[in-house]
């Protein structure tokens, strides 16, 4: 796998411009996602892109006529999802061409971005191929598509495949996001230029990249116009962003982070993901300062031992972590932190695996995710010849994960009592309640009559769940949510 090579790629089209030949029906197009949270905004920004083309979404791959599935490459497990849910979608394409229905199938995301000849081979029935960085173009590679279909007979055709890095900026291509709710999610910054020894994500979604700050600006009103009360800053790595400002300088996000504060009605701010060398002082201070900055990181370590840090590139050792920590405490004492661990990288040894678990112990994170290490193609990693054995990761992911939610439980008993603004998203499992986010992002369940959908209430949380909180009206306590 080599790295985008833009100045070949350079391309003129944006994809969103009136195609020729294409007629504008009622079409319906169902669009899965896979993995990060990334990938949901592609997803509704690919929805946003096919809007203006007659396509309406739907919830069900089964009445679709155009398939979208926006892969995930990160680990083995996730790619290999794809391949056995694209054995599905050919089967609903057969049984609606017996009702002479077509349905067309795209392969978007990563996979498609990295494996994109393997895709061909193991699922010739895929009509099209997109890249991160080309899904602006959505609207054309399906006419494309749609022309072959008609001129090209069947075994001759061959999947339309868009996976460039093109110069132009898909952002500047891209319609004004429809989205609406009181949660949203903004990209300000894509791709990474890290290059930890383990991932994918600098081969399949390009070099950095950041959003200029009026666009950020720009974007971030019309959510809030829509409804939006919460936005949740997007990047790989989203606080190397540096994007130009309006006066014609570079932003850190901790100051994009202070623009966004002045949108009247933007209540709340997050962002993920970080990294640990990008976590800089106006950064840090944005948590001092700006009160709509949730007092909440996910701030990945992946590994607790200093030999196994290195050998990842990660360029930052266990105690710069902590430090960043105490820091990031000494402003805002009650910053919750979360993280992203993998466990069984090549040569890691018990000793070594067992400073991952005193860390959790040291740090109290309040959540995090723990990965068994995946070789992934082309990453250096996967050629190391000390790859830990299968069942060793298993057993240290499992010990990994219980001081995790010993952790994580910890945190959620110290909430019981207090009072928190939650803000209520959607509605609830029983009748009458409702599922909100406190300012720590644990799901809270209430039920509090006169409450609505995009309210921000101020609750006492009465009892922990496995996974969530319970809460009720200050006063009310003693009737519980669940
Ligand atoms: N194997 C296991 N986990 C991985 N991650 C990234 N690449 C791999 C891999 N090859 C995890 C890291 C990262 C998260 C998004 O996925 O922990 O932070
Ligand atoms: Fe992957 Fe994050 Fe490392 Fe970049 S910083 S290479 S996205 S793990």
């Amino acid at each position: 796998m080599s790295r985008p090579d833009c100045a070949k790629s350079r391309r003129r089209g944006s994809g969103t411009e009136p195609v020729s030949g294409y007629k504008p029906l009622k079409n319906k197009v169902f669009i899965k996602s896979y993995g990060c949270q990334m990938n949901v905004y592609d997803s509704a920004r690919m929805a946003d892109t096919l809007a203006p083309h007659g396509f309406v979404a739907t919830d069900t791959p089964d009445d679709a006529d155009l398939i979208v599935l926006n892969t995930c490459h990160i680990r083995e497990k996730a790619a290999e999802k794809v391949f056995s849910d694209l054995g599905r979608m050919r089967l609903i394409r057969e049984s609606r061409a017996h009702r002479g229905a077509s349905t067309m199938i795209a392969v978007a995301g990563c996979v498609a971005q990295a494996e994109g000849a393997e895709l061909a081979a193991r699922a010739p029935f895929v009509d099209i191929v997109l890249g991160p960085q080309t899904y602006h173009r959505l609207p054309e590679l399906v006419a494309r598509a749609r022309r072959a279909r008609e001129h090209v007979e069947r075994r001759r055709r061959a999947a339309i495949v868009d996976t460039e890095f093109p110069v132009e900026a898909k952002f500047d291509h891209l319609p004004e996001p429809t989205a609406s709710g009181p949660t949203a999610f903004l990209s300000v910054q894509e791709g990474c230029d890290k290059f930890c020894t383990f991932c994918v994500v600098p081969y399949t979604r390009g070099a950095e990249y950041s959003r200029p700050v009026a666009d950020v600006l720009r974007e971030a009103r019309g959510l809030v116009a829509r409804g939006a009360r919460e936005i949740t800053l997007l990047g790989q790595n989203v606080n190397a962003y540096h994007g130009v400002d309006p006066r014609g300088g570079a932003s850190s996000l901790g100051g994009l982070i202070r623009a966004l504060a002045d949108i009247p009605g933007l209540d709340r701010i997050r962002y993920t993901t970080s990294h640990p060398r990008d976590m800089n002082e106006e950064l840090i201070l944005a948590h001092r300062d700006v009160p709509q900055l949730m007092p909440f990181l996910h701030l990945p370590i992946q590994s607790g031992a200093d030999r196994v840090l290195a050998d990842m590139n990660r360029g930052h050792t266990r105690d710069d972590y902590r430090r960043i920590i105490d820091r990031l405490r000494a402003v805002r004492p009650d910053i919750a932190i979360s993280s992203d661990f993998i466990v069984g990288y090549p040569g890691e040894t018990d000793t070594e695996f067992a400073e991952s678990v005193a860390l959790v112990d040291g740090v109290g994170f309040i959540q995090a995710y723990s990965f068994k290490y995946s070789k992934r193609p082309g990453t250096p990693a996967a050629g190391a010849l000390n790859q830990v054995p299968e069942p060793v990761k298993a057993e240290r992911l499992a010990i990994l994960q219980a001081a995790l939610d010993r952790s994580q439980e910890r945190f959620n008993l110290a909430c019981v009592g207090r009072t928190m603004d939650v803000l209520l998203t959607g509605p609830g499992r029983h009748p009458g309640q409702l599922v909100g986010r406190s300012p720590y992002l644990q799901p809270v369940h209430v039920v509090a009559e006169g409450a609505a959908v995009g309210d921000i209430a101020t609750l006492v949380i009465v009892a922990r769940e496995a996974r969530s909180l319970a809460a009720a009206r200050p006063g009310r306590e003693d009737a519980s949510a669940a």
